[in-house]
C-alpha cells in the first residue's frame, strides 16, 4: 500500500467533524500519486458521496472535457477535494469542517508533491490566496513553497453561468505552459496568512 492509498484508508474511517454521520463515502481522492499536476475542487457532491470518487457528476464530466482540451486525462493527473465528505444539501463547506479536513489536504499535496496545484473554486482557491476575490485572481498562478498555484474558477459555475465558460477554458490553456515553466518561476512575495504554506 503506497501512502496516499492509507491515508485514503484513514479519511475513510475520519470522524473528526460533523459530515461523516451523513456521508454514504468518503471522497479522499484519485489519480496519479506522482503527478506534476494537481486539482483541488471544493467538497464531494451526491454522485461522489454515492460512488467515493472525486467529480463523477456534471462537473466532473466538465472536468474531463477541459482536461482533454490540453490532451490529459483523469488518470494523468491527481484530483482532490478540501473535504473529503459531503455537506448535506451541497451547501458551503463550514470552516470548522475545512479546519478539521486541511491536515489530510496537506499530506496529500506533501505526498504528491506537485509542480502545479491547480485550485478550483473559491474555498480551494482561499488555501493559497486568502481573502482574494476569483474573479480578480483567475488565471494568474502564484509560487508559494516550491507549488505553483493556479487559481480556476470551478467547473460548475460555468454550468450555472454559462458566460464563464470561455474564462475557465481559456485559463485551462495556460496550464501545459505553466508546467513548463514551474520550475523557473520565482517565489512570490506573499500576504502575511498565506505565509504558513512555506512551513509544509
Ligand atoms: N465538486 C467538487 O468540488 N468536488 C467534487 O468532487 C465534485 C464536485
Amino acid at each position: 500500500m503506497t501512502e496516499l492509498q492509507a491515508l485514503a484508508a484513514e479519511i475513510a474511517q475520519c470522524t473528526k467533524c460533523l459530515l461523516h454521520r451523513g456521508r454514504t463515502k468518503a471522497v479522499p481522492g484519485e489519480g496519479l500519486e506522482d503527478s506534476e499536476i494537481m486539482f483541488i475542487g471544493e467538497a464531494p457532491g451526491f454522485h461522489e458521496d454515492q460512488q467515493g470518487r472525486p467529480f463523477v457528476g456534471a462537473a466532473g464530466r466538465f472536468l474531463e472535457e477541459l482536461l482533454e482540451s490540453i490532451g490529459l486525462t483523469r488518470q494523468d493527473v491527481y484530483i482532490a477535494n478540501v473535504i473529503k465528505c459531503r455537506p448535506p444539501g451541497n451547501r458551503d463547506p463550514l470552516p470548522d469542517e475545512i479546519e478539521a479536513c486541511k491536515p489530510f489536504l496537506d499530506q496529500q499535496i506533501d505526498l504528491i508533491q506537485p509542480k502545479v496545484a491547480v485550485t478550483l473554486g473559491r474555498f480551494s482557491m482561499a488555501r493559497a490566496f486568502p481573502k482574494a476575490r476569483i474573479s480578480q485572481i483567475h488565471g494568474q498562478p502564484r509560487k508559494i513553497g516550491g507549488i505553483v498555484y493556479y487559481p480556476m474558477y470551478h467547473p460548475a459555475a460555468a454550468l450555472h453561468q454559462p458566460s464563464l465558460r470561455r474564462t475557465i477554458e481559456e485559463d485551462m490553456q495556460r496550464i501545459p505552459k505553466l508546467l513548463k515553466q514551474a520550475e523557473q518561476m520565482t517565489e512570490s512575495e506573499l500576504p502575511a496568512q498565506a505565509e504558513q504554506l512555506r512551513l509544509f
